[in-house]
């Protein structure tokens, strides 16, 4: 599937996401996953699954870190779509030795000691939730940060050696928002406290208007802003 990447690319730059999900279903039966952090863009595709009925896995990877706002929103979402979010948790002994070294709040202390929770608490989940599909479905925005603007609708993913399809890619904030308002989908009720891009609690923060879009994640770093789930 790899080597017929320029002929799938070309036929989903022509259709808009809900037309891309339902090609990308009927290409890989069985074999596309979704990870939904439960942020606007994936209630956004969420949504474009359900009410298509697509065969695409949702999923998504409890930190243990979580907002309850988060958590609750995926109750509600699956109750308002019908469907079923599967759930991914870290290994409970990486977790326990990881606490262990660092301390519970151990990612305030170095990049290094972030980039370790994150990857033991989203990275090696993710890793086995991709495990045995071939397309994996993001929200990515193009315009959430420099990095990602680079990214392509679909591109091979050298680390988890599969193929991603980030329908939303082109979508501006307002396109998504109004999206969601009018087809009444659920949202995280943090969003209308300030919060814009969500993840961990200990690691985000609601942000002012004229802030960028992911300044408040791990906000106390100058570092790329990435957790590794999307890292090049
Ligand atoms: S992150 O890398 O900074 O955490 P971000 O929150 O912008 O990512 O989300 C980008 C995309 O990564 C989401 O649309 C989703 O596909 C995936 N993602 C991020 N966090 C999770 C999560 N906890 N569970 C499932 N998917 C996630
Ligand atoms: Fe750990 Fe923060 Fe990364 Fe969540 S975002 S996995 S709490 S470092």
């Amino acid at each position: 599937m790899k080597n017929n990447l320029e002929e799938i690319e070309s036929q989903l730059n022509l259709l808009p996401p809900a037309l891309g999900l339902k090609l990308i279903s009927e290409l890989f039966p069985g074999k596309v996953t979704f990870s939904s952090s439960l942020g606007q863009e994936d209630q956004v595709i969420t949504q474009l699954i359900a009410f298509q009925n697509l065969k695409i896995q949702i999923f998504s990877l409890d930190t243990g870190r979580l907002f309850p706002e988060t958590l609750e929103l995926l109750a509600r979402t699956e109750a308002k779509f019908k469907t079923k979010i599967r759930v991914y948790y870290p290994e409970t002994a990486a977790v326990e030795n990881l606490v262990d070294a660092n301390g519970i709040n151990g990612f305030y202390d170095s990049v290094d000691n972030r980039k370790s929770c994150c990857f033991v608490r989203k990275v090696e989940p993710l890793r086995r939730a991709l495990a045995g599909n071939e397309i994996w479905v993001t929200g990515l925005r193009a315009e959430q940060s420099a990095n990602r603007s680079e990214m392509k609708r679909i591109e091979w993913d050298e680390g988890n050696q599969i193929l991603k399809y980030n329908p939303l890619l082109d979508w501006s904030f307002d396109e998504m928002v109004a999206y969601i308002e009018t087809n009444k989908i659920p949202y995280n009720s943090l969003h209308d406290k300030g919060f814009v891009s969500i993840g961990c609690a200990p690691c985000t923060r609601a942000i002012l208007p004229e802030e960028d879009a992911r300044a408040g994640r791990w906000w106390w770093e100058d570092s790329k802003k990435e957790c590794g789930l999307h890292a090049k």
